[in-house]
C-alpha cells in the first residue's frame, strides 16, 4: 500500500514511525515531514492548503491511502477534493470537520445531540458579549474564539477583568481575524481533562487507548499554554465505567448526528473530556489525532494500525476478518523538549547532539519523535518551538519514567527546556 500522511510535527512523526512498521505498507510519503520522518519516509515539501495540486500529485504518485495530521487542511476542505477524484483519505471533509473548526457549531452540534458540555451561550457583537459577562458577575467564566486559533482562542479567565481582557482581544482587536467573529462564552468546568480518540467510519467506532496531555509551559501546570509539553496513556482517570460512558454518551451521538445531516465521518473523533468524579462533560471535538497523544497512544497498540485507517477511510471498518486494534496493559510517557522562550520567542537552527548515541545503543522501548527540527548542512537543527518527543513505554509507570528521562538526559541543544513531572497524575496513583 502507498501511503502519504499529511503534516509535519511530533503527531505526524509517531504516525510514520507506527505505519512503517505495517507489512502491508510499500511505499510511504510525507507532506511536508521533518528530519525524523525522512528517516522513516520520502518527504516531499509542498504546500498542504494548495489542496487540487496537491491532489494531482497524490494522483500522479498512484497513492492508496492519505492520512491527514493537522486539522487546517481538513476544515479546508483537503479530504473532499482527494475523494472527488476517487482517492482515500482516513480524515472528514469539510462539513464534518466544523466539528472543529466552529466551536459555535460543535457546541449547537452537542446540544441537538445530548452530549454532555458546559453550558453556555454565543455573541456576535462585542458590547451584548461584554453586558452578559458583567451580568453574570465576578467569578471564573471561559472565553473562546469560534474559529481555529492554534490552540490560543481559548481563555480560562479567573475573573471578570480577564474575562473582559479576552473578548476584546478577540472581537475588538481581531487578534484572531475572523476566528473571532463570534464568541462563546461558557461556564468553567473543574475536574481531571482527558482525551478519548476512535477511529470511524461514519457508521462504527473503535476506541484508542486514553490520554492526557500537558498544556501549560511550567511544572504544576502553571504558565501560559502551549502545543503540548508532554502526554501520559493510559489516563487512569478514565474508569471503565466512564469509558462506557463516553462511548455511548458521546461517540454514538456524534455519529447519530452525522448521519442525521448526512455527513459521512471518515477519520478519527477526538473527544477532549472533563471528568469530576463520576461526571463527564466534552470540552472540545477535534477531527484528527491529538498531539502530542497519539505519540503516546500508539506505542500501546500491539497490532498494526494501517489496515484499521484504509477501512475506516473506504467506509467498511466492521465486520472485519482482522483482529481489533489492540493495546497492552502497559504504560507510555511522551516528554517534549522545547526552545528555551516558548510558547513566546525563541530562536531556531540551534545544533542538536546526542541522538545518535542513543540511536547506537538502540534503545529499545523509547522513540524520539521529531515535531520542529531540520537538516542544515547535513547537521540536525532545531526549527521550531517544540524541538522532539521523547518517549518511552513500559510495564510499569515507574519504569516507563525511569527510560524516559534518562533518554531525554542524552539529548543536548542550547537552551533545550521540558518540564521534569510529565505524569504528575498518573504518578500519585
Ligand atoms: P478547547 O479548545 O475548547 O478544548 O479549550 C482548550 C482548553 O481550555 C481545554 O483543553 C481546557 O484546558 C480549557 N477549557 C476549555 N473549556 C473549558 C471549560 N468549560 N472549563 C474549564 N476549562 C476549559
Ligand atoms: N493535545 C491537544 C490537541 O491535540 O488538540
Amino acid at each position: 500500500m502507498r501511503v502519504l500522511i499529511i503534516g509535519g510535527g511530533g503527531r505526524e512523526h509517531a504516525l510514520a514511525w507506527k505505519l512503517a512498521q505495517s507489512p502491508l505498507l510499500t511505499e510511504l510519503y510525507c507532506v511536508p515531514g521533518n528530519a525524523g520522518i525522512s528517516t522513516l519516509a520520502r518527504t516531499v515539501n509542498r504546500d498542504p492548503a494548495a489542496r487540487e495540486e496537491l491532489r494531482d500529485w497524490a494522483l500522479e504518485k498512484k497513492i492508496d491511502l492519505t492520512v491527514v495530521g493537522p486539522e487546517a487542511p481538513l476544515v479546508g476542505g483537503l479530504a473532499d477534493s482527494f475523494r472527488e477524484r476517487g482517492l482515500k483519505v482516513f480524515g472528514p471533509g469539510r462539513e464534518a470537520a466544523r466539528l472543529e473548526g466552529s466551536k459555535v457549531w460543535a457546541k449547537n452540534f452537542m446540544v441537538d445531540n445530548g452530549i454532555p458540555t458546559a453550558d453556555f451561550a454565543v455573541f456576535d457583537q462585542p458590547e451584548a458579549a461584554h453586558r452578559y459577562l458583567r451580568r453574570r458577575g465576578p467569578g471564573p467564566v471561559v472565553v473562546k474564539a469560534d474559529g481555529l486559533a492554534a490552540g490560543k482562542g481559548v481563555t480560562v479567565a479567573d475573573n471578570l477583568e480577564e474575562a473582559e481582557q479576552a473578548l476584546t482581544r478577540i472581537m475588538e482587536e481581531r487578534a484572531f481575524g475572523e476566528a473571532g467573529n463570534r464568541v462563546v462564552i461558557e461556564e468553567k468546568l473543574e475536574g481531571e481533562e482527558v482525551t478519548v480518540l476512535a477511529i470511524t467510519d461514519g457508521r462504527e467506532f473503535i476506541v484508542l487507548p486514553s490520554a492526557q496531555d500537558h498544556k501549560a509551559v511550567g511544572e504544576g501546570d502553571r504558565g501560559p499554554n502551549t502545543g503540548g509539553m508532554g502526554a501520559y496513556a493510559p489516563a487512569g482517570v478514565l474508569t471503565p465505567e466512564l469509558a462506557l460512558q463516553v462511548e455511548q454518551r458521546v461517540f454514538k451521538p456524534v455519529l447519530a448526528g452525522m448521519q442525521a445531516r448526512g455527513i459521512d465521518y471518515r477519520g478519527i473523533i477526538y473527544a477532549g473530556l472533563m471528568i469530576n468524579r463520576d461526571q463527564l462533560h466534552v470540552l472540545e471535538f477535534n477531527v484528527r489525532f491529538g498531539d502530542p497523544e497519539t505519540q503516546v497512544i500508539l506505542p500501546l497498540l500491539t497490532t498494526d494500525l494501517l489496515p484499521w485507517l484504509d477501512r475506516a477511510a473506504a467506509g467498511c471498518l466492521k465486520p472485519s476478518p482482522l483482529p481489533a486494534p489492540a493495546a497492552a496493559n502497559r504504560h507510555a510517557v511522551c516528554v517534549v523538549l522545547a526552545s528555551g522562550g516558548y510558547p513566546g520567542d525563541y530562536r531556531v537552527g540551534v545544533p542538536i547532539s546526542g541522538l545518535e548515541a542513543r540511536e547506537t545503543a538502540a534503545q529499545e522501548e523509547v522513540a524520539i519523535f521529531h515535531a520542529g527540527t531540520a537538516f542544515q548542512n547535513g547537521e540536525l537543527v532545531t526549527s521550531g518551538g517544540r524541538v522532539l518527543g521523547v518517549t518511552a513505554w513500559g510495564d510499569t509507570m515507574e519504569q516507563t519514567l525511569a527510560r524516559v528521562y534518562r533518554a531525554v538526559g542524552q539529548i543536548k541543544f542550547e537552551g533545550c527546556y521540558y518540564r521534569r513531572d510529565i505524569a504528575h497524575r498518573a504518578r500519585k496513583e
